[in-house]
């Protein structure tokens, strides 16, 4: 678990505004906020009743506060997890969104981590072109990343995230008090993604995440909510700025080429997501110091960082060349040109398209690949 002591004492919610394609939308941080749902969802003009789509085990650890919204027909529980993200399990919830009458009017809520927000995302984007979601995200790196700025989808057995859309939802909801009960490797997966928003818009993150460690990893409120509320703050002016990813979202995929990499190479099973995004944010910011874009001294500020949240699955029999393949492979790759990312001193990135196959083996070699 990330901590047994997470706060209870509800603080007061931070609202942060979107603006997206389908309209304007909330994101709001907050302890208690999903522990009394009808009121959160008063409070921000939503209708008190949707049909709720979780997992098992999400809807045993907080469903109870869930009951009312999801009311008689009760939730509809799906897998969670990166093998059951496919068009399959979609399907399952088109039954289910037709077995309940939903309309175009319908108000569909995700209570779950970030494979539940973009399923059902994505059947919600789909079904009857288009209904309302709400994105509850029950994870760290859903509530600071992937349930913020509309990307939904699914899996297909050839690659992840290939068949999707952009679907914004109607309102974000966050609560930290829900992470309390994340075993501690998940919560720290997310945890890299909050280093990269130090690295790529606001440095005073990684002093927050290298200095207050041990207050962040026991879900302490004062700490882990603003923090949590300053990368949603970033998240959401990058997607207000750049919904489809034609420039300034970009940035967020900082650490990410080679991060897909390892996940690809290792069939998935071996990192956190996080975890490999921590691998990648050493390389991309290797490539970045030997480029002159960043300092040895903010390159090492950026190590710290990753290295004090833990131990991370090892890379020393991993193999170059099956990286560099997987690496032409990714979806970054637009028309035969890669759009790498590489920071830009700390707080600010920028995005190369010449980046060669030596930078990359020697910064492969860099964070312990071999050959
Ligand atoms: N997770 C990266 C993005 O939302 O663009």
């Amino acid at each position: 678990m990330a901590s047994s002591t997470a706060s209870t004492r509800p603080t007061s919610p931070v609202r942060i505004d979107v603006t997206s394609e389908r309209g304007p939308y909330a994101v709001m941080v907050g302890t208690g906020l999903a522990s009394s749902p009808e009121k959160t969802l008063k409070s921000l003009g939503l209708p008190v009743h949707a049909l709720v789509v979780s997992a098992p085990e999400i809807w045993r650890r907080h469903g109870a506060a869930w009951r009312g919204v999801a009311g008689k027909r009760g939730p509809v529980l799906i897998t969670d997890g990166e093998k059951a993200k496919t068009l399959n399990t979609v399907s399952r919830l088109y039954d289910a969104f037709n077995a309940n009458a939903l309309d175009r009017a319908s108000m569909v809520v995700a209570l779950g981590g970030g494979t539940i927000g973009d399923m059902t995302g994505f059947a919600a984007a789909t079904y009857l072109r288009g209904l309302h979601v709400i994105q509850v995200p029950t994870t760290l790196l859903a509530q600071v990343d992937s349930a913020i700025g509309g990307k939904t989808g699914v899996n297909l057995p050839t690659g992840k995230n290939l068949v999707g859309s952009f679907h914004s939802p109607s309102a974000v909801i966050c609560d930290p008090d829900v992470l309390g009960s994340l075993p501690r490797r998940d919560f720290r997966s997310g945890l890299y993604e909050v280093v990269k928003y130090g690295v790529i818009a606001a440095p005073s993150i990684l002093e927050t995440v290298t200095s207050k460690s041990h207050a962040i990893f026991a879900c302490e409120a004062k700490v882990l909510t603003p923090l949590i509320a300053e990368c949603c703050r970033i998240k959401a002016a990058v997607v207000t700025a750049d919904e489809r990813e034609s420039g300034r979202r970009r940035s967020l995929n900082f650490g990410h080429t080679i991060g897909h990499a390892l996940e690809a190479i290792t069939k998935y099973r071996r990192f956190r997501h996080g975890e490999a995004i921590g691998y990648g944010m050493l390389a991309a910011g290797r490539i970045s110091q030997w480029r002159s874009l960043m300092s040895e001294a903010e390159l090492n500020t950026l190590r710290h960082a990753i290295r004090s949240l833990g131990p991370m699955p090892a890379v020393t029999d991993l193999s170059i060349k099956d990286a560099l393949a997987a690496i032409t492979l990714d979806k970054k790759v637009i028309s035969g040109k890669l759009h790498f990312v590489a920071a830009k001193g700390l707080g600010a990135t920028v995005s190369i398209s010449d980046v060669t196959t030596d930078e990359l083996k020697h910064a492969l070699r860099d964070i312990g690949l071999r050959g």
